[in-house]
């Protein structure tokens, strides 16, 4: 006993951010003698990092972790971590027995500590808010070695969009300082990733007392070896000119933006408390267009938010078709205690809400469709990623984030080609090798 090194395993929900904090906690219990494992009946410590920005996502993981429950064996750690460990707290522990330790995303630091307790029969829950913690000493963990890679260069978040309960889990907004993103950036790059996305919840309002997200752009994209910078989410209302021109003057960043709308009508939009309207969104995106000719432009869009009328949905489903989305998340309306929008009228019946959810989500294909097909037949730079889920081809992504699944060898994997596009199902996409220069005696 003692001697052997125990097991941890990560299961991780909800978003990017989500999957950064795993790596966290995989250096955290990696620098205290932890062995990750994929097994769940192997482990001695298994960790569910959850998301609590739907019910819908809770309630899967309140059944996963009925499933889970069957690995306690005597000794086993069954822990709670992330947003809905955070938005719970100790109440997680009073409502489910099986539940040993419960955490929030700024106590990772403590996460050997509480576990040693939970091992003793000490049940904690550890939902303080550290707003200096960024884990600057914390080296990630980030698993078999990769071209991309995610650094979080902001949490929290200091909007107060009614529906939103991100700043009730994550906290408020601090940013990293530049030099600490740097020499991560630097490590990454030094390690052979080719590929960063920046990380904030409105990322592109990272500031660190003296640089801005222009400045973080800028910074990051000239570290030598970074082929492409990525980085999500941004809010609408930070794009100021100077982060438009950084966008577009740096070499790597590619031309993909994920900008959350959430709606198209100005009425909800306000009520939402998002802190612009449908003019300024649209302003927000030619700016972009014009400076970035190429983009492609992404979105989160909520239907059935209270007082949503008929006209109101229509409004977003033109604002689809008007901006010409290349994809969007589209989810129901869901009530989030401790939310500002509680006490909105206009409950929306749930039926019609789904009805709107199934009429946007035909629609956004459609204009995806669109798109895509127009985009056959150009010649594009891929970054191979790996596998494909089918078949024996590769897949691989365009710097405007569109998938592109070719024949290659294993040895392609973590590479960049050159393909043309020759198909796509509407949304992804089959392309073939083309070098620049053979183009025409391809086609030819
Ligand atoms: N600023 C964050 C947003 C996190 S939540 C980011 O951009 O990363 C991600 C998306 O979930 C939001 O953009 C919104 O479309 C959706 N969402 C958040 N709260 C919701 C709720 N209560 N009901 C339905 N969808 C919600
Ligand atoms: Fe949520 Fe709005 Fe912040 S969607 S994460 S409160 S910008």
């Amino acid at each position: 006993m003692g001697a052997l090194p125990k097991h941890v395993y990560f299961e991780t929900y909800g978003c990017q951010m989500n999957v950064s904090d795993t790596e966290l906690m995989r250096g955290v219990l990696g620098t205290a003698g932890y062995v990750e494992t994929d097994d769940p009946a192997a482990a001695d410590v298994l960790l569910v990092n959850t998301c609590a920005v739907r019910d819908h996502a809770e309630q899967r993981i309140v059944g996963r972790m009925g499933e889970l429950k069957q690995h306690k064996r005597t000794g086993v750690v069954l822990g709670v971590v992330g947003c809905m460990a955070q938005r719970l707290g100790p109440r997680l522990l009073e409502q489910a027995p099986h539940v040993d330790l419960v955490v929030g995303p700024d106590g990772y630091r403590g996460l050997a500590d509480l576990i040693a307790c939970a091992v003793g029969g000490d049940r904690r829950a550890d939902v303080t808010f550290r707003p200096w913690e960024h884990y600057e000493d914390v080296p990630p963990r980030r698993g078999p070695a990769r071209a991309g890679a995610f650094v979080t260069v902001q949490r929290g978040c200091d909007y107060r969009c009614t529906f939103c309960v991100v700043p009730m889990t994550r906290g408020r907004e601090r940013s990293r300082t530049l030099s600490d993103v740097l020499r991560e950036v630097g490590d990454l790059a030094a390690a052979g990733v080719t590929e960063v996305t920046l990380l904030g919840q409105t990322v592109n309002s990272y500031h660190d007392g003296e640089h801005d997200f222009a400045d973080l752009l800028r910074a990051a994209g000239a570290v030598d070896g970074i082929r492409r910078l990525r980085f999500t989410s941004p809010h609408p209302n930070d794009f100021t000119a100077r982060v438009v021109a950084a966008m577009a003057e740096v070499p790597a960043v590619c031309e993909h933006v994920h900008l959350p709308v959430q709606s198209g009508s100005s009425a909800v939009l306000k009520r939402m408390g998002r802190r612009y309207d449908r003019e300024g969104y649209l302003r927000c995106v030619e700016r972009l267009r014009r400076a970035i000719p190429q983009l492609a432009i992404t979105t989160d869009i909520i239907v059935g938010f209270p007082g949503e009328t008929d006209d109101d949905y229509r409004a977003t489903e033109g604002l689809v078709r008007e901006v010409g989305f290349d994809d969007a998340f589209t989810f129901k309306y869901s009530p989030r205690d401790g939310t500002g929008a509680l006490r909105l009228p206009g409950a929306v019946p749930d039926a019609a809400a789904q009805a709107r959810l199934e009429r946007l989500i035909a629609v956004v294909r459609e204009v995806a469709r669109r798109r895509n097909v127009g985009l056959v037949g150009g010649v594009h730079e891929v970054l191979v990623e790996g596998v494909a889920r089918r078949g024996n081809l590769l897949q691989s992504r365009t710097r405007t984030n569109k998938v592109v699944l070719v024949a290659g060898l294993p040895e392609w994997i973590g590479t960049y080609r050159t393909v043309r596009l020759t198909g796509t199902t509407g949304s992804t996409f089959t392309g073939a090798p083309a070098s620049a220069g053979r183009e025409l005696a391809v086609v030819g």
